[in-house]
This record gives structure tokens, C-alpha cells and sequence, in this order.
């Protein structure tokens, strides 16, 4: 029988980014092969330098491209010559409304050896789920701008939320949370928790808290379920990372926890997301930016787009390929003298090699 193989679009992108898409998929490709698949990677120049070449972000015959994948593997996108905005906007957050990756998955975790500025905290305390939406809210754009440039400017951004945007994406939630206390029954005692602020945000928070506490209700009786300001939330990361299992939040929200969440997992060089479509196709991406003055220099911390690949296979359906990843990454860390770009004690390359020899 032929192998079951994935078509992935991999977008190296700027900086460092390439480099480190590479280890990930070396990694992923050792795992496919010790398990049975293949994968399939089609390169695409998208990033700042094709943009400052010919103004392009991502064609709309791009998206199109794209659909035609299993999935996406991003290195980073991002430079120093390029207005703020251009290439977010362009190609990041195109990509994500355009394929509807309305789940942005973001773990924080802590792996053994490595330091987290948290004192007294270990890989036990420091093990959690961040899940983002990441379709709406402040992201979509809606506002504007009158009296431009005059004292009397007024600027607005909406945050907008309709109830079928919030239920979906808080569903994903709550089966992943059943599916964590399925595997690890002492996770029960853990709940979900939903982060908004409907102190203040009373229109917004009050859906996405109604919405909540319905569905968990209703369909997932037997989840502990909690709730905390957003302000309160980072209070908590800081200093009671172990109460978090499943953490729930909209977008903007989600997006500035969970760079704290990167900070105590280690830093950007470890911390992976994927913009999830979970009918459609999905993109993994380290958190990490494309570091310009480490390019090229093979210095660059790996980790982070390697857990970002693994992560791509779990949700393609290769759990036990998945899991040897992970597994091969907890068995790298504690070698390494720092998760810090040229203070690893290895390069780029080399970290990438004592993974693939764990798997
Ligand atoms: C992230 C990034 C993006 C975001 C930027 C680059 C648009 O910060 O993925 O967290 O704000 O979502
Ligand atoms: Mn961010």
C-alpha cells in the first residue's frame, strides 16, 4: 500500500525564519519516517523580501493555493524596512481570515531544564492551554478615522462578536478540556477558564460569559468551569501558573496573555502556536518574530518551530508521530545550556539534530 502523504505549504519567510522552518521540518520528516507517512513540503517565497521586490503581501490566488494543502508550516514574517502593519495585515492575518482559522491553540509549557523567570516554579506548575479566538473581535478592522490629522481627530476600533464566532471557538474549548481529562484524570480537578473583562466590557464579555456558562452547562455538565478578569489573569500566570489547564479568551485578549504565557514557558524560542481551522486548512508558526541580526548566523533557538511542526502532525491525525516529537524535545531541553539565540551551548542545526535523534 501506497504511504499516506500530506501536502504541506511551507512559508520560510524572513529572517530567521527559514532556518528555523528547516529544523522543524527535519524533524517532522524523521518522524513521518519512522511512522509510516510522508510529507510533502512546497515551498512559497511570501514575506518581506518578495513584498519589497514587487509589492506584493499574499495574491488572493495565494489563498487559493493554499486550500489545495493539508496544512501550512510558517517560519516567520517580519522586517525592519517594512511599515508595521503591512505584512501583518497582508499575509498573517489574510491568511487567517481567509482560511477561517478561528482557533488560535497556544500551549504553555514549561519543558524540563529549561529556566522560566518564575521563581520556585517547575514543569509541573507551568503546563497549559491558551486557547484564542482568532477570527474576530478587534482584529476584523471594523472603525475608522475622522478629522485625520486635525486636534479634533477621533479614531475608532470595534471589538465585534457574534454569538455563533464565540460558541464555536468556546466548543473547541470545552472538547479539548474533556479530551485532557480523558487522558489525565487528575486534570478534572483543573477547570476551563474563560478570560474577558465583562466588568467593563459589558456588551462583549456578557455574550462571551452567557455563552460560556451555556454550553458548559448544557453540554459539558461534568467540566469545572472558572472565570477571570483579564487584568486578574495575568496576576494568576505570574503567580499561580499551575490553576490553568484550558484557558479560554477572545482575540486581542488572547494575544497579549499569551506572550506572558511565552515569557514563563521560557521565551520565544520555545513557545509554538497554530492558527487552526479544524475543518479546513491550519498553519503552525513558532510565536517567535524573525529575530533580523541573528540571521544567518545558525544561533537561533529551533525549538519552537519544531513544536510548532509537531503540532501540525497531531492535528493532522499522526498522534503517536505527534507525541514522539514532544517527547523528543523533552529529551533535548535538559542539554541545552539556555533557550536564548547563541546561548544554547549548540546551533540552530545542531538542536535541530539531537531532536530528530530522539524521535
Ligand atoms: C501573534 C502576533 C500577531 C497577532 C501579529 C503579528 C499580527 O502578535 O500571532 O500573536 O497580533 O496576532
Ligand atoms: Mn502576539
Amino acid at each position: 500500500m501506497a504511504k499516506k502523504t500530506y501536502s504541506i505549504a511551507l512559508i520560510g519567510g524572513d529572517g530567521t525564519g527559514p532556518e528555523v522552518a528547516q529544523e522543524g521540518v527535519k524533524v517532522v520528516n524523521t518522524a513521518a519516517a519512522k511512522f509510516g507517512f510522508k510529507l510533502n513540503f512546497t515551498p512559497y517565497d511570501f514575506g518581506a523580501a518578495r513584498y519589497l521586490k514587487t509589492g506584493e503581501t499574499l495574491p488572493d490566488s495565494a489563498i487559493a493555493e493554499m486550500k489545495k494543502h493539508h496544512a501550512i508550516f510558517l517560519g516567520a514574517i517580519g522586517h525592519p524596512d517594512v511599515k508595521p502593519g503591512i505584512l501583518e495585515l497582508g499575509i498573517l492575518l489574510k491568511m487567517r481570515f481567509a482560511l477561517d482559522q478561528y482557533i488560535n491553540f497556544r500551549p504553555v509549557r514549561l519543558y524540563p531544564g529549561v529556566e522560566t523567570p518564575l521563581k520556585g516554579k517547575g514543569p509541573e506548575d507551568i503546563n497549559f492551554i491558551v486557547i484564542r479566538e482568532n477570527t474576530g473581535g478587534i482584529y476584523t478592522g471594523m472603525g475608522g478615522v475622522t478629522r485625520l490629522g486635525t486636534p479634533d481627530e477621533i479614531a475608532t476600533q470595534l471589538m465585534v462578536y457574534d454569538r455563533r464566532t464565540v460558541d464555536r471557538c468556546l466548543r473547541y474549548a470545552f472538547e479539548l478540556k474533556r479530551r485532557r481529562n480523558a487522558a489525565n484524570p487528575k486534570l478534572a480537578e483543573k477547570p476551563i477558564t474563560l478570560i474577558h473583562k465583562r466588568n467593563v466590557l459589558t456588551h462583549c464579555g456578557d455574550l462571551w460569559f452567557r455563552a460560556f456558562e451555556e454550553m458548559g452547562s448544557r453540554d459539558f455538565p461534568e467540566l469545572k468551569r472558572d472565570y477571570n478578569h483579564v487584568d486578574a489573569a495575568n496576576m494568576w500566570f505570574v503567580k499561580n501558573p499551575e490553576w490553568f489547564d484550558v484557558a479560554v479568551t477572545e482575540n486581542l485578549f488572547g494575544d497579549i496573555i499569551t506572550d506572558l504565557g511565552a515569557m514563563i514557558q521560557g521565551g520565544l524560542g520555545v513557545a509554538s502556536g497554530g492558527n487552526i481551522n479544524p475543518d479546513g486548512v491550519s498553519m503552525f508558526e513558532p510565536m517567535g518574530g524573525s529575530a533580523p541580526k541573528y540571521t544567518g548566523l545558525n544561533v537561533i533557538n529551533p525549538i519552537a518551530a519544531i513544536g510548532a511542526a509537531g503540532m501540525m502532525l497531531d492535528i493532522l491525525g499522526e498522534h503517536q508521530a505527534a507525541a514522539a516529537v514532544e517527547q523528543a524535545i523533552l529529551a533535548t531541553t535538559p542539554k541545552m545550556k539556555s533557550q536564548a539565540a547563541g546561548r544554547m551551548g549548540f546551533s540552530t542545526t545542531a538542536v535541530g539534530d539531537l531532536v530528530a535523534s530522539a524521535v
